[in-house]
């Protein structure tokens, strides 16, 4: 981690937003309807947590009864010890057992418009009973047994639902790749699991063109093979239908050393729909889902059964008011490749009963407004999204949301980034009529579910601030002495006390859970270590959180984590680059964008005799990026330079770097340990 330190701010945000009554956004009531009742919640849930959260697993349908709320020894929790359940059945069956199978549990909308509209599809939860049923009983037929991961490589399609619940019915774990990842993303995740299963589809549809999914897990595979990883069966869900003639295989054709390639309609229709849900252990692992981190490979974070289901229902019911048989629809526009598309496209929002909408494809096809034409068209209640994509809609004008009627919209909701107070007053004026409350929801992947947002009915809000910590959550802001520090001043935001929702660990590295997490801040008084996000953060006079950002070597485009190393990993591994530093800088859209300083190898003067690296090679090396990682990763500026500050003892001076990329004509740091002074100055007077 970075010595980096959080900033005392100097923004002081004050206009406030009070919560509006239920009856005018459209509830009946809201689950938490005043500051005081927030505050007694949030009270009772950190005095009595054990009670707090056994009446919140209530909520959750257990096989057998859990014989204890929780043992922690930090940092190992272990929640609603002695219960069984699975996720599966709390989502779907449980549902069709209280005589709701007919009732839609998921409202999907394709992104090709030829023809007169867009494709709409309606599950029920019987349809995804039976469907999650059928793909059950081909997993097991190809060997997946309890406890195993299954890789999922998917567009945003209905499947892509039934695969992930389908793991979830047969005591899987489902590891789910975002589809913007390139093949060698696949291959280390794949790896690091040791998966032997993927699920995948030919191809995705984004913005109009075919995303060539099965073509990358083909070159994963070879990759795979030439790390002797050996992958037994990939099933092809066919979407685009673009893999054609000579092209297509027979369901069973090996592809690569081992691999199976089989069509998931060839095995989904010779299957049977009787496949019993697989009682769970509270603590068995229900996913992993990799993120980056500030050095080495993305990790593979793990959530287990119980304590998740608990936390999702709870944040997504509290956050959104969510109420199952209200007509509410809800729609999360991340896509299910992120941790906010497992609990809040997912498993939260179908634990409490209500449809869940889900879009597979871009925001500006065929238009700049196809989002407010979805919400105008399935009457969307609750629309939860990312502050990127806020600030790319203003830009294309409020004159298209103004084109739609949005008058359903009851609750909105924010996450991924700190959302400016300008992004936040557009989103609330053009988008929710003046009138709809807006959550802005601080988490991550490792928390599961929220830690710190308004409650819609309960807390007034300031444009920028996620408010306060949900129920349950005993967050705070403190010094490196792990000591509460005073109002507006920075420090690291930490949680004090076990969460059901919390990870339970990085996938087969102990050390890294450990010091990632909570190798930074302890309890003064006794010791123990405090959860640490990696986030810099303060509090103001009224005790509301104000998240400044990380405070790591991860930086987060358009929402996105990107671990600064594994750009330049990427970028090192082109013959011409000797060496890579990435850093990112402020950016009017994706929140930040990626600097990347390169030095070349001897080897491109020798083969480009007289040519300067120019536009040319930056088009080369962005290309290559995207390649390697995922068009996510793709630098913004390129900057040649003779070679990178370092320190004595050889760090890359990224402080430095962040200052040029922002361009602060000051440096602020203290220079004497540059090795070349000359450096800098060349760096400074290059490019632009
Ligand atoms: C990081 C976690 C949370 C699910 C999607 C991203 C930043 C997230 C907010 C917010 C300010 C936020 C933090 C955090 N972040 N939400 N509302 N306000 N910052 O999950 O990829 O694990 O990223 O996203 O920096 O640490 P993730």
């Amino acid at each position: 981690m970075s010595s980096s330190q959080p900033i005392d701010s100097i923004l002081h945000e004050t206009r406030l937003f009070k919560p509006p009554a239920a009856g005018e956004v459209g509830f009946d009531a809201w689950h938490v309807g005043s500051a005081q009742a927030y505050k007694d919640l949030h009270a009772r849930s950190i005095a009595d947590p054990e009670g707090f959260w056994r009446d919140e697993a209530s909520r959750v349908s257990w096989l057998k009864p859990f014989d204890r709320v929780l043992e922690w020894q930090a940092p190992d929790a272990r929640w609603f010890v002695g219960g069984r359940l699975n996720a599966c059945h709390n989502c779907v069956d449980r549902h069709v057992d209280a005589g709701f199978g007919n009732e839609t549990a998921l409202i999907w909308e394709g992104e090709p418009v030829a023809g007169g509209g867009p494709e709409v599809r309606r599950l029920t939860y019987e349809q995804l009973r039976a469907q999650t049923a059928r793909l059950g009983n081909v997993l097991k037929g190809l060997g997946v047994k309890k406890g195993d991961v299954v890789t999922i490589y998917m567009p945003m399609v209905p499947e892509l639902a039934v695969a992930i619940l389908a793991c979830a019915r047969i005591g899987a774990a489902h590891s789910v790749i975002f589809g913007g990842f390139a093949h060698t993303a696949i291959g280390e995740r794949v790896i690091d699991a040791d998966s032997r299963v993927i699920i995948t589809a030919d191809g995705g549809y984004r913005r109009g063109e075919v995303v060539p999914l099965l073509k990358n897990v083909e070159a994963a595979i070879s990759l795979l093979d030439s790390q002797g990883h050996a992958l037994r069966d990939v099933v092809v869900l066919e979407r685009t239908g673009h893999v054609k003639g000579a092209q297509r295989f027979a369901s069973g054709q090996t592809c690569g050393a081992s691999a199976r390639l089989h069509w998931w309609h060839d095995l989904t229709g010779a299957a049977g729909e009787d496949c019993p849900c697989t009682p769970m252990e509270s603590e068995d692992m229900l996913f992993l889902l990799y993120t980056s981190g500030s050095t080495g490979k993305p990790k593979g974070i793990v959530h287990t059964t119980g304590g998740y289901l608990t936390f999702v229902q709870m944040t997504a019911r509290l956050a959104f008011n969510l109420s199952p048989g209200a007509g509410q629809i809800f729609w999360c526009s991340a896509d299910i490749g992120w941790v906010t598309g497992h609990s809040y496209v997912l498993y939260g929002i179908l634990m409490n009963r209500v449809p869940t909408l889900m879009y597979e494809g871009a925001p500006n096809f065929p238009a700049n407004d196809r989002f407010w034409e979805i919400i105008a068209r399935h009457k969307v209640t609750q629309f939860y999204t990312a502050p990127t994509a806020i600030r790319t809609f203003m830009k294309w004008g409020h004159e298209l949301p103004e084109k739609h009627n949005l008058s359903s919209l009851r609750v909105l909701g924010t996450v991924g980034e700190p959302i400016n107070p300008e992004a936040w007053i557009w989103y609330h004026t053009h988008i929710g009529g003046g009138r709809c409350p807006i959550v802005d929801t601080y988490w991550q992947t490792e928390t599961g579910g929220h830690v710190c947002t308004p409650l819609p009915g309960a807390i007034a809000t300031k444009p920028g601030s996620c408010t306060l910590p949900m129920p349950g959550i005993d967050a705070a802001v403190v010094n490196e002495q792990g000591e509460e520090i005073g109002a507006n001043r920075g420090g690291l935001f930490v949680i004090r006390k076990p969460w059901p929702g919390m990870l339970r660990g990085v996938f087969g590295n102990r050390e890294r859970f450990i010091s990632n997490y909570w190798g930074r801040v302890k309890d003064p008084a006794t010791g123990e270590p405090y959860y640490f996000s990696a986030d810099g953060a303060r509090r103001d006079e009224d005790g509301y959180f104000w998240i400044q950002g990380r405070i790591d070597d991860v930086i987060k485009v358009s929402g996105h984590l990107l671990g600064t190393m594994e750009v330049e990993s990427a970028l090192v591994s082109h013959p011409y680059v000797a060496e890579a530093a990435v850093v990112g800088f402020p950016h009017e859209i994706k929140g930040n964008a990626i600097c990347a300083f390169v030095t070349l190898k001897s080897r491109w003067k020798t083969e480009h005799p007289g040519r300067v690296p120019d536009d040319a090679l930056k088009a080369e090396l962005t290309a290559h990026v995207a390649r390697e990682v995922g068009a996510l990763a793709k630098p913004e500026v390129i900057r040649f330079a003779e070679g990178l500050p370092k320190t004595r003892s050889g760090k890359i001076m990224r402080r430095l770097l962040r200052d040029i990329a922002c361009g602060v004509e000051k440096i602020t740091q203290d220079t004497t340990t540059l090795e070349d002074f000359s450096v800098v100055a060349a760096l400074r007077g290059d490019d632009e």
